[in-house]
């Protein structure tokens, strides 16, 4: 199947060929006439309902181009820190370009309870139906900036299921398997290969 995925994070194209390629699956990153598409991302307190708004516009810009062979993925994900109440959470996008990682590191200076989560929601469209699933990846904002790789909040994300080191430390195949997306992911690939009775 090709996946075209509805994104202008290169990134996120790289962590879902990981998952996607090996199981004989092509996944391409979606272009509007050659260009990223530019979405109206509704500033909603749900990032469900940011994917799926996202997904209503990605149908109407690719129309008659998917076919059984073809399927969409459009994916949100937020960061949800504990001690801010779940900020930035659905804010996420709009934080890191504003005040950036430094900047959270700064809103968190002194606080003791560092615990965050990151959470995505994957859209899959396929056959003309659109399918939900969701990931999880509970961890802890670090003290300080580490680690080259990943992309967005990864310098300053500690999975709990890590052994200490960022998500930016971390190759983007370790980072797959325990993060949000690779959870959600993998629950897109279950729904898609069914165990055999
Ligand atoms: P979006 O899902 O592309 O809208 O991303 C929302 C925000 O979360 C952006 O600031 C991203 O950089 C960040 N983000 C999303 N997924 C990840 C991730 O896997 N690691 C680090 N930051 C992420």
């Amino acid at each position: 199947m090709k996946i075209i995925f509805v994104t202008s994070n290169r990134g996120k194209v790289l962590e879902a060929s990981d998952v996607f390629v090996p199981l004989g699956h092509t996944v391409e990153q979606f272009l509007d006439g050659g260009q990223l598409p530019d979405f109206i991302e509704p500033q909603s307190d749900g990032i469900e309902e940011v994917t799926i708004s996202k997904m209503k516009q990605a149908l109407m810009m690719v129309e008659g181009e998917i076919n059984e062979e073809t399927a969409l993925i459009v994916e949100d994900a937020g960061l949800f820190i504990e001690s801010l109440g779940g900020f930035p959470g659905p804010y996420s996008s709009y934080v890191e370009e504003k005040i950036g990682l430094d900047g959270i590191l700064r809103v968190m200076e002194g606080e003791g309870d560092r615990r965050a989560e990151f959470r995505a929601v994957v859209a899959f469209h396929h056959l003309g139906n659109t399918h939900i699933f969701r990931g999880v990846c509970k961890g802890a904002i670090s003290l300080d900036k580490r680690g080259e790789g990943g992309f967005g909040y990864d310098p300053i994300f500690v999975p709990s299921a890590s052994d200490g080191r960022t998500c930016a430390e971390m190759t983007a195949v370790e980072k797959s398997s325990i993060s949000h997306r690779g959870e959600a992911l993998k629950r897109l690939i279950q729904f898609l290969t069914p165990p055999s009775m």
